[in-house]
């Protein structure tokens, strides 16, 4: 017989809620935290809204990754994304037309990743170029440089636009923008309630994301204007949105969603893919005998000749370090999602004929889990190219 029990909480302030528990510059070390006294699974009354947090990695991260069962939740910091990413890939809800149609368009891009290779060979040579010239003296920080390399490998890319990074010494206006406006856009979803009724007290912070959306806007709107006024024949995303169509409905992306999901692209794929590269140097470098390993493998693979695509298949033990920080320090740590109906969450490995399983939460309103016992992966990310559409 399962256990039912309510989804613990802790004590929550008046207009505050939980927020005062979160440590805002790196909330996933406060939720791993209260998961150790709540529980894995425990409510929060965060920016005015309650939410349910599952911390666990495999039997319920598997449990809710089922589509049938739940759907992508607009969490707040979702909806001040689209101020900036509108009804793009990311920020669109699934229920939009602009989903679907976006995804059959850009799917068959996606499958050709592997053609866009020689341009991302071509962003990292500058970025090792640029450490070979530091010399072995100076002491630095990477992780900006992953961020110039992951920006401008997408831009390249998406886009065939050059940031150039590497040739400046600060981070392009355009990065920096985009870097400020998804830290505020983050921040906004742990605002207290009542601050809608005072929103002159944010008016700086809200004016700020609005100016840096509109100009990384115009920066998108100026890449088209240019391709139609000078088009190529590269086989970028850009070019696949502005002539593709849609095989279903014959319908074609408008401008400005293609603005948005031009926008998309960078705000996916730069900072998963950039803090994935710093963790596997942070982590690395603490363990020489990985880093040993690593380096031997790339030694025996490659050799010294020039990497192509096919040789990224070879690297067997750099991609499990990849899976295994990514396990670790997983880039993108939480999802939000609701139910479609009541489910109920089984607790522990999740096996519910496990007599060792620690709670069986039940869903009868917001103080209780949502429901049922199933597993099914639910691969999202486009990036992947792995999130199937409906038939
Ligand atoms: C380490 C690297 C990456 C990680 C860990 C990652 C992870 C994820 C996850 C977990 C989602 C699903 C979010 C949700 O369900 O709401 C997602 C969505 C998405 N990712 Fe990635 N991603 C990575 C790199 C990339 C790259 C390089 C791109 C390239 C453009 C990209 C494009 C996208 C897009 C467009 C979506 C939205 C898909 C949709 O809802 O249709 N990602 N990613």
């Amino acid at each position: 017989m399962a256990t039912l029990c309510p989804i613990p909480q802790p004590p929550t302030f008046p207009f505050l809620g939980n927020i005062t528990l979160v440590d805002l510059e790196v909330p996933l070390r406060s939720f791993f935290l209260l998961a150790e006294q709540y529980g894995e699974v425990y409510h929060l009354v965060l920016g005015g809204s309650e939410i349910v947090l599952h911390a666990n990695f495999i039997s319920i991260a598997r449990q809710v990754s089922n589509d049938a069962l739940y759907r992508k939740s607009f969490s707040r910091s979702l909806r001040e994304g689209r101020l900036l990413a509108g009804d793009g890939l990311f920020t669109v809800d699934s229920d939009e037309p602009n989903w679907e149609i976006a995804h059959r368009i850009l799917m068959p891009a996606f499958s050709e990743v592997r053609s866009m290779f020689p341009e991302m060979r071509d962003i990292c040579s500058q970025m090792l170029l640029k450490w070979e010239r530091f010399g072995t003296q100076l002491t630095f920080d990477p992780s900006d440089d992953y961020t110039r390399l992951t920006f401008d490998a997408l831009a390249l890319c998406s886009m065939s636009y050059r940031f150039n990074s590497f040739y400046e010494r600060d981070m392009p206006d355009f990065t920096r923008r985009m870097s400020d406006f998804l830290t505020m856009s983050s921040r906004s979803g742990y605002r207290p309630a009542f601050a809608k009724l005072i929103p002159m007290y944010y008016k700086k912070e809200d004016q700020k994301n609005f100016k840096d959306a509109q100009h990384m806007t115009e920066v998108a709107r100026k890449t088209i204007k240019q391709r139609r006024e000078q088009p190529t024949e590269k086989p970028d995303l850009l070019n696949l949105m502005l002539e593709g169509k849609d095989p279903k409905t014959g319908a074609q992306l408008t401008e400005e969603n293609i603005i948005f999901n031009l926008l998309t692209f960078l705000i996916a794929g730069h900072e998963t893919t950039s803090g994935l590269l710093t963790f596997t140097t942070y982590y690395l470098l603490k363990n020489s005998a990985c880093l040993q390993k690593s380096r031997e493998e790339l030694d025996e693979k490659l050799g010294p000749a020039e990497p192509t695509v096919d040789d990224l298949g070879k690297l067997l033990y750099l991609t499990a370090v990849l899976h295994e920080l990514l396990r670790l320090w997983p880039t993108v740590p939480a999802r939000s999602i609701v139910p479609k109906q009541d489910v109920e969450l089984v607790g522990g490995d999740g096996d519910p004929s496990n007599p060792n399983k620690q709670t069986i939460c039940d869903q009868e309103g917001p103080d209780y889990l949502p429901a049922h016992r199933y597993c099914a992966s639910r691969p999202t990310c486009l990036g992947r190219r792995r999130r199937s559409l409906p038939s």
